[in-house]
C-alpha cells in the first residue's frame, strides 16, 4: 500500500511540473511576441547595419559606375554599367571578375558578378529610403517578401559580403558589421514578422 502511494504522489508530482513547464513555455511565447528592442539590437537595426555597408553599397551605386574599396572610390579602368550590369560588350565584369576571390590579384568574385540595376541604387540613401524601395515589387524586380528573404538570406552575391576577400595590396577587406549567422536569423524575424520599416 505505502508503495502505492508513493507511486501515486510520484505521478501528480511528474504531472503538476510538467503543467507548470508547459504554463512557463506559453508564458515566454507570448512574451517573445511583445518583446520591445533597445536601439541597435531590433532586427532592423541589426539587418540595415549589413545593408549600408560599403561591402553592399559598392555594388548598389547611384550612377553607372562600381564603387570599390573601404573608402568606396570610383571602379578603375574605366568601368561602366553598361545595358544589363554586366558592364560594356567585350569589356564586361567577368573580364576579371570570376565565380571566387582571386586573391593573388586581389579581384574579388562570386557567382552572378553583376552591378546592381539603377532602380536598385542605395548609395546616398537612408536605411528606411533603401528597405522602402527593396519592398516594393515596382523597384526591388517583381520581388515577394519571401523572395526578398530568401534574396537577403541566401544569394551567392549577398553572402559574398562575409567573404569578401583581399584587395589589390592584399589587406583584407571589411567584412559587415554584423555577423553572418546574426544578420539571417534578423531578416528572418523582420520579414516574418511583417516587415514593418520604422520612421527613421
Ligand atoms: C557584385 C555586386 C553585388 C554585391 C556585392 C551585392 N549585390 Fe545585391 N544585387 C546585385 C545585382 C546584380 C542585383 C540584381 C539581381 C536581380 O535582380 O536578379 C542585386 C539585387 C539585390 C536585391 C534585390 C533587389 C532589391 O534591391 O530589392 C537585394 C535585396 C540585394 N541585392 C541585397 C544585397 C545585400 C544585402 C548585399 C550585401 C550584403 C548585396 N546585395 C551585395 C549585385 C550585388
Ligand atoms: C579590368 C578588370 C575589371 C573589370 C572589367 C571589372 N572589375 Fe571590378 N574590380 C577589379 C579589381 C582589380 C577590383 C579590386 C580592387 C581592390 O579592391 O583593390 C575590383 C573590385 C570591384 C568591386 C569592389 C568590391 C568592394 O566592396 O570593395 C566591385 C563592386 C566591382 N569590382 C564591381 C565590378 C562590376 C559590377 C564590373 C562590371 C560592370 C566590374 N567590377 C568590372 C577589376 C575589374
Amino acid at each position: 500500500m505505502k508503495k502505492k502511494a508513493i507511486k501515486y504522489f510520484l505521478i501528480a508530482t511528474l504531472l503538476t511540473s510538467s503543467v507548470l513547464v508547459f504554463a512557463n513555455l506559453t508564458e515566454s511565447g507570448t512574451q517573445e511576441n511583445t518583446t520591445e528592442y533597445k536601439v541597435g539590437e531590433a532586427p532592423f537595426d541589426k539587418m540595415m547595419e549589413v545593408l549600408t555597408h560599403k561591402r553592399c553599397v559598392n555594388c548598389h551605386p547611384s550612377g553607372n559606375v562600381p564603387r570599390q574599396g573601404e573608402d568606396s572610390h570610383l571602379h578603375n579602368f574605366d568601368v561602366v554599367r553598361g545595358e544589363d550590369g554586366h558592364g560594356l560588350a567585350g569589356y564586361t565584369c567577368n573580364t576579371c571578375h570570376t565565380d571566387e576571390n582571386n586573391d593573388y590579384s586581389g579581384v574579388p568574385g562570386a557567382p552572378h558578378w553583376a552591378l546592381a540595376p539603377e532602380i536598385m541604387a542605395w548609395e546616398g540613401k537612408t536605411r528606411v529610403e533603401i528597405a522602402q524601395q527593396m519592398m516594393d515589387p515596382k523597384r526591388n524586380g517583381g520581388r515577394s517578401a519571401h523572395d526578398i528573404m530568401e534574396h537577403l538570406t541566401e544569394h551567392e552575391l549577398v553572402l559574398w559580403a562575409w567573404e569578401p576577400g583581399v584587395d589589390a595590396e592584399g589587406n583584407p577587406r571589411e567584412k559587415p558589421p554584423v555577423p553572418k549567422d546574426e544578420y539571417i536569423q534578423a531578416v528572418k524575424e523582420w520579414i516574418e514578422a511583417g516587415a514593418v520599416i520604422p520612421e527613421e
